[in-house]
């Protein structure tokens, strides 16, 4: 199962450098945005994601979620609405907003996988 692991953030690597990635044609306007493959690509890498992630608590945790992995969860939830935001929004603020909200959501899911910090 570490292999699942090393699938798990292998994937949660690649999520984040598409979202770079992609944030940057954002604040550029660019076309590159409205391709098919730019935009189905994502969904297809995430759902990897959030699969493993569910094959890891199934195997490893026997289901049982912890403190440090129900905050990631909510985390998760606000990283995913925040970017959806600052990609659809006509606002220049809110994007800007939540763009960097969406990066502070990612680093604290990235603080609590790593650290897995004993909450209650
Ligand atoms: C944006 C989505 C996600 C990111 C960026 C992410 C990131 C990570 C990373 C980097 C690790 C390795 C931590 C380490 O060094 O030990 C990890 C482990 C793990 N993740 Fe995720 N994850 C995500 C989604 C999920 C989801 C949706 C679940 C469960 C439903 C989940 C469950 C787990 C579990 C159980 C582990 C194993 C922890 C351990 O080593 O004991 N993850 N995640």
């Amino acid at each position: 199962m570490i292999a699942f692991k090393h699938i798990h953030m292998t994937l949660a690597f690649i999520t984040i450098i598409g979202f770079l990635v992609r944030s940057v044609w954002l604040f550029k306007q660019s076309p590159m945005l409205n391709k098919k493959w730019v935009k189905i690509t994502p969904h297809v890498i995430d759902t990897l994601l959030l699969t493993s992630g569910i094959v890891l608590l199934a195997t490893w945790y026997g289901g049982v979620v912890t403190s440090w992995l129900a905050i990631k969860l909510v985390m998760i939830v606000l990283y995913i609405v925040f970017g959806i935001v600052a990609f659809k929004t006509q606002s220049a603020a809110i994007r800007g907003t939540s763009f960097t909200l969406a990066i502070i959501s990612f680093a604290t899911i990235l603080y609590l996988a790593r650290i897995k910090p004993a909450l209650w």
